[in-house]
């Protein structure tokens, strides 16, 4: 029996790039589009917001993108997350956030961090699995988000009286160059590292989407009879 081992041309890979770039920015603008309006908030809950998105990310987003760096194996994508990863800890992208969620009066305390405990711990056990296409669709969607949302998140801090702005004026424009990095780092690894068809390339982009819907409208409860 001949087997006929069939690789995608490059413009069959070029068309998948598009494809998942385009679902992944649209999961971004539906997130976008389901923000409550900011003037129907309360000060509480703009301070929930505050607070859990930073118990999310200060302690994360390194991790995460290290994680993701740890599972590409294409040589090509690895300066791309290098670069990304060198901006975070030069200019001190924590501490940044910290300072931004302090001014704020929200800095999260043990109800917001535990509060995300099940998301964060699902997208550590995720990640956790190192794989590097899945990772990167991951990160692409959260970095891509984290820019759009900057204005927003500004907002809430601004009508709690805030004016330290550095983490949201840095990250609305330097994230959109990381998010293209991504994008490109994404297309480079699934030449050389393909993901299996079986599996689903959006799962850790689905749960981030859903670890921001927690951290904006509060994690759901499920209720047991
Ligand atoms: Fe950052």
């Amino acid at each position: 029996m001949n087997a006929t081992l069939v690789m995608p041309t490059q413009s069959e890979n070029h068309n998948a790039d598009t494809k998942i770039k385009k679902t992944i920015n649209s999961m971004i603008d539906e997130l976008m589009a389901s923000l409550p309006e900011l003037s129907s908030l309360t000060s509480a809950e703009r301070h929930g917001i505050i607070a859990r998105y930073s118990a999310v990310l200060e302690g994360n987003f390194i991790y995460w993108m290290t994680a993701t760096l740890l599972a590409v194996k294409s040589e090509e994508a690895r300066p791309i997350l290098l670069e990304n990863l060198h901006e975070e800890v030069r200019d001190a992208h924590p501490a940044m956030l910290r300072r931004f969620a302090l001014a704020a009066h929200a800095y999260p305390t043990d109800t917001e961090m535990l509060a995300m405990h099940e998301d964060v711990t699902k997208m550590r056990l995720f990640l956790g699995r190192l794989s590097g296409v899945q990772s990167l669709a991951a990160m692409a969607f959260f970095e891509g988000f984290i820019q759009k949302f900057m204005a927003y998140l500004a907002a809430l801090a601004a009508a709690e009286g805030s004016t330290e702005m550095e983490y949201t004026d840095v990250h609305g424009v330097c994230d959109i160059e990381h998010t293209d990095g991504l994008f490109r780092a994404l297309a480079l690894e699934s030449v050389v590292n393909p993901l299996d068809p079986k599996e689903d390339i959006l799962e850790g982009a689905t749960l981030l989407r859903n670890t921001m819907k927690s951290a904006i409208f509060g994690p759901v409860v499920v209720l047991t009879a």
